[in-house]
């Protein structure tokens, strides 16, 4: 009830973000302002054909073996993380560009690892991930925003370009577990909540402490699904080629329950707590997910290939079924 509460009163607050471009006005939580209106808000690009999040059918997502392994540059690194700010509208860590990258898994080249933030919902039960697997919303959801390397680390100049593979965003769901912090990543990284309330609070004191990689702790990172979609906030560029690991990360509950408890979204009232900013997910209109080839082994015979699609998506939903 005081959950249902603070969301219906945060739903009063409207964020006014401005790109480049044209000045914004969006937000999460009034319908004035909510993602159903940013085709209006932001007709170009949100009101396009190949927007994101989406939710992934698996029973519909097809083989492809070009799929292969990333090349995750100072993911291990524990002096990449140089701030944390309060955004307004999510939490975003800025990454040192000089030290992490992706490239492999079929990208077209080299993207210099930018930023990270979240998507959360209104506690860890009631969930606020983008994207969606067979209808199943996870907890929350963690970005990984990457630009090619050819923009040189200006981001305003690739949104200028309309350019389809300027960003390659790494998204990762996260569940809710009982299970306590083993590595401790995750306590410490929301420990910096606290210190950056309000909307515009920068913290930098975050260096040394954690990496990439220990936030990322227990996904498999051969197993993705991929296709090309948007940013998931105003104005919706359709620049992203989309990778979704598979596998959630698994976090502590009461870790979760830290961002939809002490991250405002303008001031530290209760009436203006950030939660739900999470965008709906948006139509396919024709677009194909992808992903890898599973591995039949040794003993698969050359005949059997042609249904290798096919058995891969009976697997993918048998594994999905296996996880409700
Ligand atoms: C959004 O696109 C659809 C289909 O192209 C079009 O019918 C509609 O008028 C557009 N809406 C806005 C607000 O531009
Ligand atoms: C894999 O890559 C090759 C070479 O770039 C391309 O011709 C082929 O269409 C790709 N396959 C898929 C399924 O995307
Ligand atoms: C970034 O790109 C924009 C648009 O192309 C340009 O106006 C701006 O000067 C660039 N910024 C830097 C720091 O190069
Ligand atoms: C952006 O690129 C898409 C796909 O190539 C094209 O359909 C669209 O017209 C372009 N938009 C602008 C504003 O150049
Ligand atoms: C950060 O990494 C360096 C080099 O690997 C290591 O010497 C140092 O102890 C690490 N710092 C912390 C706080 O773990
Ligand atoms: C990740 O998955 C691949 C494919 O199933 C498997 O070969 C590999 O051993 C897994 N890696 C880890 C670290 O579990
Ligand atoms: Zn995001």
């Amino acid at each position: 009830m005081i959950t249902f509460l603070v969301s219906f009163l945060a739903a009063l607050v409207c964020e006014f973000v401005h790109s480049d471009n044209l000045p914004v006005a969006w937000c999460y939580n009034n319908p004035a302002c909510n993602f159903p209106n940013w085709p209006n808000i932001a007709p170009q690009y949100c009101n396009g054909s190949s927007q994101s999040p989406i939710d992934i059918v698996t029973a519909q997502v097809q083989g492809n073996p070009n799929l292969t392994q990333f090349i995750l540059t100072g993911f291990d690194a524990n002096t990449t993380f140089t701030s944390i700010t309060n955004s307004g509208t999510s939490v975003v860590v800025s990454l040192d560009e000089d030290i992490m990258s992706v490239q492999g898994g079929d990208l077209p080249g080299l993207y210099v690892s930018v930023q990270f933030h979240l998507h959360w919902g209104s506690s860890s039960s009631l969930p606020g991930s983008e994207h969606t697997v067979d209808g199943k919303q996870y907890a929350m959801e963690l970005h990984i925003v990457n630009l090619h390397s050819t923009y040189d680390g200006n981001v305003s100049a690739a949104l200028a370009a309309n350019d389809s593979s300027a960003l390659a965003v790494l998204g990762f769901f996260i569940e809710g577990t009982d299970e306590a912090d083993k590595t401790n990543s995750w306590d410490i990284f929301t420990s910096f909540l606290s210190n950056i309330p309000n909307s515009g609070n920068t913290y930098t004191d975050i260096m040394d402490q954690i990496t990439m990689n220990s936030l990322l702790e227990g996904v498999n990172k051969t197993k993705y699904y991929r296709y090309q979609g948007s940013l998931t906030t105003p104005p919706c560029n359709e620049d992203v080629i989309w990778t979704v690991f598979k596998e959630p990360i698994k976090v502590n509950n009461n870790l979760i329950n830290r961002f939809c408890t002490k991250v405002f979204a303008k001031t530290a009232k209760a009436s203006d707590l950030n939660v739900n900013n999470f965008r709906g997910v948006q139509p396919l209109n024709g677009r194909v997910v992808t992903s890898q080839v599973e591995q039949t082994g040794s003993s698969a015979a050359p005949s059997l290939v042609p249904t290798s699609i096919s058995s891969l998506s009976l697997i993918l939903l048998l594994t999905s079924l296996s996880c409700l």
